[in-house]
């Protein structure tokens, strides 16, 4: 049912080369037959292929690079529609696709709104405006972030803070969010800032972009009455794959708390602090941690029902982690002769005395339990079992960081590089782990 959807469709995929991107081309092509993929790639296809070759196993890579029915597209966003692309590319784009898949984005966390508005928001904005345009669109998919609501942490009274699958207003209680998103823009492009992203506590401006580039998705659709072609991917913290491509796919720089682990094990304190207002953090505190997997089927199921607004793909309540839990796994990647403990301060998640990862990554002390309800009601309609729309935790977690030894210790290596830590502290401090197969022994693929 679901992948029948897809037979004889045509795709444009943005940011199809990075972790989300080439989980869902790599899911699409084994398990559907659309008719055409159209993948933008900064450095066209000779780039495509080095990365997919480095992501991927042989047999993996193979299935994208080889693909007859897939064409890399060379070209760049940015705060116009063309992408840089040719008038004949853009013209096919226009007249043949059916589903665009937007998953190009920057990740960085504390860009300023500045930056931001030409990595994140006008590319989002401008590309859905161009796409409303086409004459057979059927489904605008935009990847937000489940966080693009984490400044509800500093306003709820629950320290277990339910987000919906909806768009929250940060003016006033009768202030329509989505229509009000225009001006709100014209505000952050002259000013550099806008006076409700100054009023509400976001944990970076990533966050908050992300917040306005899903309004302004939004009410560019509204203006066409085609509210219903928009889908807004909201995945949490993005892990490895249970599944797909294969167990354990990662990246280094696409999984937050891999980098979290690798900082962590660098530390030479016995403490690490940590910002909470959680009465006993070990318990409460959570990481909603997705495999990208789900975050890809999620994303095709959803497609494929004709479902529309804001869908979050996490873990959820049901398959959380406790930081607890995450930390009993953190401390068998670490190998100095003592323990570091979390310690934890009451102090904002902005504090200068936090740990420098608990600076950059500050939902570390918090907890979100991000509504599922949309996945939940579709999944009871759903008749193929291997879906991989939940994530798996039928194991317990305590092994999990050693599938990503390999990053976890490549990661600590450039991060001692940058602080000046001799090279070889990595290899005392981590435990090195075997790097997956392919990476292990390359097999070219042609
Ligand atoms: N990773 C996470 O934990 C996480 C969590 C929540 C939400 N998300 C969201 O999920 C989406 C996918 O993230 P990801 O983890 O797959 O990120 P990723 O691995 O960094 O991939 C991003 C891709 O976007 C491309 N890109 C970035 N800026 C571009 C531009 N201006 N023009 C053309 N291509 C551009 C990159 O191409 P290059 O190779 O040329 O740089 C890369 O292929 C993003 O919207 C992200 O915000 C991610």
């Amino acid at each position: 049912m679901v992948w029948n959807y897809y037979d004889g469709k045509i795709l444009f995929v943005t940011g199809g080369t990075g972790f989300v991107g080439t989980t869902v081309i790599y899911r699409l092509l084994s398990k559907a037959t659309p008719k055409h993929i159209y993948v933008l790639c900064r450095g066209g296809y000779e780039r495509a292929k080095v990365k997919w070759s480095d992501m991927l196993p042989a047999a993996e890579a193979k299935t994208l690079i080889q693909s007859n029915c897939m064409t890399i597209l060379d070209g760049e966003l940015g705060d116009t529609a063309t992408m840089d692309l040719s008038d004949e590319d853009l013209q096919i784009l226009k007249r043949k696709v059916h589903v665009i898949i937007h998953a190009a984005s920057s990740i960085a966390l504390k860009n300023s709104l500045r930056e931001l508005d030409y990595t994140v928001i006008a590319p989002t904005t401008c590309l859905v405006q161009y796409a409303l345009k086409f004459a057979n669109l059927e489904k605008f998919v935009v990847l937000s972030t489940a966080y693009a609501n984490a400044h509800l942490w500093t306003t709820s009274k629950s320290t277990d803070v339910a987000v919906e699958e909806r768009i929250y207003s940060l003016g006033s209680k009768d202030e329509n969010p989505i229509e009000t998103a225009p001006d709100v823009w014209k505000q952050l492009q002259k000013e550099g800032t806008t006076d409700e992203y100054e009023s509400h506590d976001f944990p970076w401006p990533y966050a908050y972009a992300k917040q306005l580039a899903e309004r302004l998705a939004l009410n560019k659709a509204a203006l066409k009455d085609a509210s219903d072609k928009i889908l807004i991917i909201r995945p949490s913290v993005i892990g490895p794959a249970d599944q797909f491509p294969y167990h354990g796919f990662t990246t280094s720089y696409s999984t937050p708390s891999t980098a979290c682990a690798a900082a962590y094990a660098l530390h030479p304190g016995r403490k690490i602090n940590l910002a909470t207002r959680c009465e006993n953090p070990e318990k409460e505190a959570t990481i909603d941690e997705v495999p990208v997997d789900v975050v890809a089927d999620r994303l095709l199921v959803h497609v494929a029902l004709g479902s529309s607004g804001c869908v979050h793909a996490v873990s959820g309540t049901k398959g959380r982690l406790r930081l607890e839990d995450w930390w009993a796994a953190f401390k068998k990647e670490r190998r100095w002769p003592w323990n570091v403990k979390p310690v934890w301060i009451s102090e904002d998640w902005h504090s200068s005395n936090l740990h420098h990862v608990a600076k950059n990554l500050k939902i570390i002390g918090t907890s979100f339990a991000f509504s599922e309800e949309k996945t939940d009601l579709i999944a009871e309609k759903l008749d193929d079992r291997n879906l991989k729309i939940y994530a798996d935790r039928s194991q317990p977690y305590h092994n999990s960081l050693v599938h990503r030894r390999h990053h976890i210790h490549n990661l600590a290596r450039e991060m001692a590089k940058k602080s000046r830590l001799p090279a070889c502290s990595a290899g005392i401090l981590l435990r090195k782990g075997k790097p997956p197969v392919h990476l292990d022994k390359k097999v070219a693929v042609k």
